[in-house]
């Protein structure tokens, strides 16, 4: 009989991961395992879900519990509710789960509170800062499951400082967790969809960026810098002198939480300057084929995202890190990206000196672009 699995995703980035592993559940291993994708609703615009279902050929969620948007504690119940209540009904073999959001946390504590097997696929990443709402999500559900995929070397030695263990065995369990280093399920989907993405994607058009002009891609979405005025204004003056400088064109596809912020937090003659500012190009959130195709377009990113800093890597772009830390650290310790923080003036350094770089070297940080496969291979071996 075939294990079923049962996937749980809610964020954007989770869903692109997600496509992955459900390739290579859909072919390879459709024999042997059987998908169960439910979707907490936290992310619910149609251009931060459902337009990735529709691009990544990802089956329709099984279910979807509408979750919506709502403070930390009432989003994450909600979620263990609805989990608590499928995983009774669907019996899965295991319980699948990505990255660090507030889906990831509630699946795996609803998952391992039942005694079922936890899978998590990006284990290990670490950004030392427990502020962030994702390194809390992170660590209790590392500690909570029972197969770890670990994508980076650097992700591996956080486990194993942590007391995890690489040992081999027939059953691991909660308490005894086995631990992989696999590959970044990312860079497998980069690979994957990147001629398609030449093939279809049309934003360069639509931009009318295919002249070949060189230009930017940035994103800001991370709580600490869209919730604080100060922050937020900072990116944004380091944004304005960048594109001053360098002559090129910033694109900045904005998250919903971000044009929230933005219209809450920024002085009228700010946002009047952002909008008058030809060089300056919000536009909406990007599906994936039109992100990877901007970034491997790009000359240089700007960003305060996780994914989008390492995509910036497979597309071998350079990348100024709108963070303090990075759970992403060997980009930093060998040159790709520089931590700027939201401090303007680190910023515009960074972005002086990585176009000026030209001795850039690109190591295979992140496999071999066959993780998905490995990480069915092993749910396949040790689960039920
Ligand atoms: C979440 C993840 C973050 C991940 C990010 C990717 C947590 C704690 N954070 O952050 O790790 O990098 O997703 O995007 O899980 N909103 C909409 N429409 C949507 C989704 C969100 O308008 O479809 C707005 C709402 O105002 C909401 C806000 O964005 O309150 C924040 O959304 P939420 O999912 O709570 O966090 P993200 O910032 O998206």
């Amino acid at each position: 009989m075939r294990k079923k699995i049962l996937t749980v995703v809610g964020a954007r980035p989770q869903i692109i991961k997600a496509a992955a592993v459900s390739r290579a559940i859909s072919g390879q291993f459709n024999s042997e395992l059987h998908e169960v994708i439910v979707h907490t609703g936290q992310h619910y615009d149609e251009a931060m879900s459902q337009v990735f279902f529709n691009e990544l050929g990802i089956p329709q969620p099984d279910y979807n519990l509408h979750v919506g948007s709502g403070s930390h504690g009432a989003q994450t119940a909600l979620m263990l509710d609805g989990l608590e209540k499928l995983i009774l009904s669907e019996r899965p073999d295991a319980v699948l789960v990505y990255g660090d959001t507030n889906s990831t946390l509630a699946a795996s504590l609803a998952a391992s509170k039942m005694h079922l097997p936890v899978v998590h696929v990006e284990a290990g990443l670490r950004s030392f800062n427990k502020s962030m709402p994702e390194e809390i999500n992170r660590i209790v559900c590392d500690h909570s499951s029972t197969l770890l995929f670990t994508p980076t070397q650097s992700g591996l030695q956080n486990l194993l400082n942590e007391g995890f263990k690489q040992f081999e065995s027939e059953r691991y369990s909660i308490d005894h967790p086995g631990i992989f280093l696999c590959g970044d399920v990312m860079f497998d989907n980069s690979m994957h969809y990147s001629n398609l993405a030449a093939k279809q994607s049309q934003i360069l058009n639509r931009l009318q960026l295919d002249n070949k002009s060189p230009f930017i891609l940035a994103t800001i979405h991370r709580d600490n810098n869209t919730d604080d005025p100060q922050r937020l204004k900072s990116i944004f003056n380091s944004l304005f002198a960048v594109a001053e400088k360098t002559g090129m064109q910033i694109i900045l596809p904005l998250h919903p939480r971000t044009k929230k912020m933005m219209a809450q937090v920024l002085e009228a003659d700010l946002q009047q300057r952002i909008e008058k500012n030809d060089r300056i190009r919000l536009i909406e959130p990007a599906s994936f084929l039109d992100m990877i195709q901007l970034e491997s377009n790009s000359t240089l990113i700007i960003t305060d995202s996780g994914g989008v800093q390492k995509e910036a890597y497979f597309f071998q772009k350079p990348c100024v890190i709108l963070r303090p830390q990075t759970e992403w650290i060997e980009l930093v310790n060998n040159g790709n990206a520089i931590l700027a923080d939201a401090d303007s003036d680190r910023i515009q350094q960074a972005a002086d000196v990585l176009l000026s770089k030209n001795d850039f070297t690109w190591p295979a940080f992140y496999g071999d672009a066959h993780a998905a496969e490995f990480i069915c291979a092993t749910i396949n071996r040790y689960i039920g």
